[in-house]
């Protein structure tokens, strides 16, 4: 660790030292531990734009240059030669394994697929047309009702156990959400099929005859959920990480990454997408949509373009592109109007100088509902989708923060703007006042 150190002088001639820390690549931070002890004021970065929240040695993103790492592994080698169970051992383990550690992890993973026959009445108690959303954030965070066995957080047993749980289950638990909406019977899993097979099976197979897995759809499943699997401190990973740093069940705290991912603004985004290639169409009404997301006075944005981090191409996005092409051709899709329209969409938005100018390029939701859809999943299973390849980030993300030895609760401050310190008004003598301009009552 560097000991560089900026010094800061307050307006009153008070002074501290901020000392710098230097990770193993990336920018440097500033260590503000002390501030508030030495100059009694907090920083202040709403929506944490510059703010680095932990140290991680899981994943790595360097946004000018489009460059993502899982354990510093580009990702693009990863998507042209690894599994992604592959890749979930190492996210979680920190290394890759050898063939028999991988045959061992892979089989731990089918034989944790299956849920407890209580959990599968929950699903009774939804609407059939609840969106799966909703129901795999309520589901596994009704996990923490069920395993009681293995909570101790401090066990390394537990925490792998946990982990082999979430990655498992959540397809499992994904697939009948899908099937729920669609009036189906649940479909068990299959230890003989893989990750991606079994969930294609319990997604698509009924009783009622056989059902032939497309090789083609598991790979590019497979592909997408290597590319989904983590983010390094992205919302929902963040999010997961507060709700454990309280030592709340890990089950919740994966439940609440869930409903933070589904926002339109993050993984809701691929669903967003697809309403919004819907909604333009024809390639002849772009420009008028594209004015629309520059219109500072619209609040409609252009959906799977710009991130907080990628000021240039988002690397996976890319790798999606070239993988609809693939996927699209060999299912044979030859009309292909919605991969046509992102296509063109990109072309006319890369070339126009506000995206430019701002750096939004396409992101990874930009393209991966064209291959979902492509697949037969609906539009409302798309984040449920991401959910899946994500969910061993933020179970490698939360086992990290649990060992953190420099671990503590998450509780950032504020910068107070509300009244100052007033006295109680007895009833008889308020009067109606002004509503505050910035808060409906
Ligand atoms: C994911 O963090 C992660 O790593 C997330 C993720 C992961 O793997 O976990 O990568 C997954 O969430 C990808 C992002 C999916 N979301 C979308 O595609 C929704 C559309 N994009 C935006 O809403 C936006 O780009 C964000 C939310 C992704 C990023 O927002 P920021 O970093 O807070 O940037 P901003 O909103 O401050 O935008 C900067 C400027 C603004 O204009 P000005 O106020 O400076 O004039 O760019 C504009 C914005 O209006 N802008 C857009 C735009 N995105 C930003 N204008 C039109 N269309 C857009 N999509």
């Amino acid at each position: 660790m560097s000991q560089d150190a900026f010094r800061l002088v307050s307006p009153s001639g008070d002074e501290t030292r901020l000392p710098v820390r230097s990770g193993t690549t990336g920018p440097d931070v500033v260590d503000i531990s002390d501030l508030y002890r030495d100059l009694g004021v907090f920083t202040y970065d709403p929506g944490f734009v510059a703010t680095g929240s932990c140290s991680s040695d899981i994943t790595f993103i360097d946004g000018e240059n489009g460059v993502l790492l899982y354990r510093g592994y580009p990702v693009e080698q990863l998507a042209a030669h690894s599994s992604f169970i592959e890749v979930a051992y190492l996210l979680l383990y920190g290394e890759l394994p050898t063939a028999a550690a991988l045959e061992e992890f892979d089989n731990i993973i089918r034989r944790h697929t299956m849920l407890n026959e209580g959990m599968l009445r929950f699903f009774n108690g939804f609407r059939y047309d609840a969106h799966p959303m909703a129901v795999l954030s309520a589901v596994v965070g009704s996990m923490s009702a069920y395993y009681h066995d293995t909570l101790d957080a401090s066990d390394p047993e537990h925490r792998d156990i946990f982990a082999h749980r979430i990655l498992a289950k959540l397809p499992t638990i994904a697939a009948a959400a899908y099937k729920l909406s669609i009036g189906q019977p649940f479909m068990y899993p299959r230890n003989d099929l893989n990750y991606c097979e079994n969930l294609l099976h319990m997604l698509f197979a009924v009783p009622a005859e056989d059902y032939e897995i497309d090789p083609i759809a598991a790979e590019a499943l497979d592909l997408l959920f290597i590319l989904h699997a983590d983010h390094e401190q992205n919302c929902s990973t963040s999010t997961v990480r507060m709700a454990g740093s309280s030592g709340a069940n890990p089950y919740s705290a994966i439940a609440a990454g869930i409903s933070a991912l589904w926002g339109p603004a993050h993984g809701g985004a691929n669903e967003a997408v697809l309403k919004m290639l819907e909604e333009i169409g024809d390639a002849k009404n772009i420009s008028k949509f594209v004015a629309k997301a520059k219109d500072r006075d619209d609040p409609f944005r252009l959906m799977g373009f710009g991130h907080r981090v990628y000021k240039s191409f988002d690397p996976r996005a890319k790798i999606i592109r070239e993988m609809c092409h693939k996927v699209l051709a060999n299912l044979g899709r030859v009309d292909t109007p919605m991969f046509d329209l992102a296509l063109e969409l990109e072309q006319v938005a890369l070339k126009d100088d506000y995206f430019i100018e701002k750096n939004l390029y396409p992101n990874v939701d930009f393209y991966s509902g064209i291959i979902y859809r492509a697949l037969q999943i609906p539009t409302t299973m798309f984040t449920v989708m991401f959910a899946l390849g994500r969910s061993v980030g933020w179970t490698a993300h939360w086992q990290e923060m649990i060992i953190d030895p420099t671990g503590k609760i998450s509780r950032p401050r504020q910068l107070y703007t509300g009244a100052p310190q007033r006295d109680y008004v007895p009833i008889e003598e308020r009067k109606l006042r002004e509503r505050r301009a910035n808060h409906s009552l």
